[in-house]
């Protein structure tokens, strides 16, 4: 075995104690979480900002001001995420859940495949793309509306949108402060699959009191109390195999 896997092992089975030994654990999650169920991220290797830029496509003024720019990039996005399933890693959080382990997760993703999995306590702070609205009344809209690029029947702007937080908008504020709140009383968190980039989601490592552990298909820079380098899938995996043993 190489020594990479060996310092892989070994960081699972650390990671496994910590979680048994935690009387309050919390997990912070982003694209790479989701990568292994065929959603591509944005920073990692072949992520979707390699290539577009994200400034143009998802910041709110796009949807104001050029409509079908913003509309061409978010027509492929919900379509490459209509069928995608959860993965052994969000089941293996689900579980963790259900064994009352882990008390929830914050995510930065929009794909909604935690719940699909089956965990309860999930705060979506970049929001999801369950609910589509009209941007200019507020309207309810449908997202078959949306991928058909439908005017609103409300008010027949052109301005359908998904219940998802564009650059240059505010986190949905009930959501973020519950995912502080519950991050403060943590005393294990693992952040899993994110390039920590983005503001002010990547503070969030920084308020709790408790350890921190970072699993990552590459090293962001940041310092943690461990960091186990690899797929999300597979070290989640793994990990259970420890707990249940
Ligand atoms: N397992 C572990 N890590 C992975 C995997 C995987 N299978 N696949 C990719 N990664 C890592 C990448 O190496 C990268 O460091 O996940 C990280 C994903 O980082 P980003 O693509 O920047 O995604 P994220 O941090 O969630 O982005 C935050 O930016 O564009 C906005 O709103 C968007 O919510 C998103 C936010």
């Amino acid at each position: 075995m190489d020594n990479l896997a060996a310092e892989k092992i070994a960081g699972i089975k650390q990671l496994a104690e910590f979680l048994l030994q935690s009387d309050y654990a919390l997990v912070l999650t982003g694209a790479g979480m989701d990568t292994e169920s065929n959603i591509p991220d944005f920073r990692g290797k072949d992520g979707l900002w390699q290539n577009i830029d994200a400034r143009v496509v998802a910041d709110i003024n796009t949807i104001r001001q050029n409509y079908k720019v913003f509309h061409q990039f978010y027509k492929e996005r919900l379509s490459a995420m209509t069928d995608v399933l959860p993965h052994a890693g969000h089941y293996a959080l689900a579980e963790l859940e259900k064994k009352g382990i882990i008390k929830g997760i914050a995510t930065q993703n929009i794909s909604g495949l935690h719940l699909k999995a089956g965990s309860k306590r999930v705060y979506e702070l970049h929001g999801d793309l369950k609910k589509v609205f009209c941007d200019n009344c507020g309207a309810p809209a449908t997202t078959q509306e949306l991928y058909e690029m439908k005017p609103c029947s409300a008010c027949s702007e052109l301005a359908l949108r998904p219940n998802v937080v564009f650059f240059g908008e505010a986190l949905p504020a009930d959501v973020w402060n519950k995912a502080v709140a519950e991050i403060k009383k943590s005393d294990l968190l693992l952040i899993i699959g994110t390039s920590l980039e983005v503001a002010p989601v990547n503070q969030l490592p920084y308020l709790t009191a408790g350890k921190t552990v970072f699993i990552n298909a590459e090293d962001v820079g940041h310092k943690f109390d461990l960091t186990i380098i690899g797929k999300a899938k597979e070290i989640l995996s793994e990990t259970m195999r420890y707990i249940n043993a």
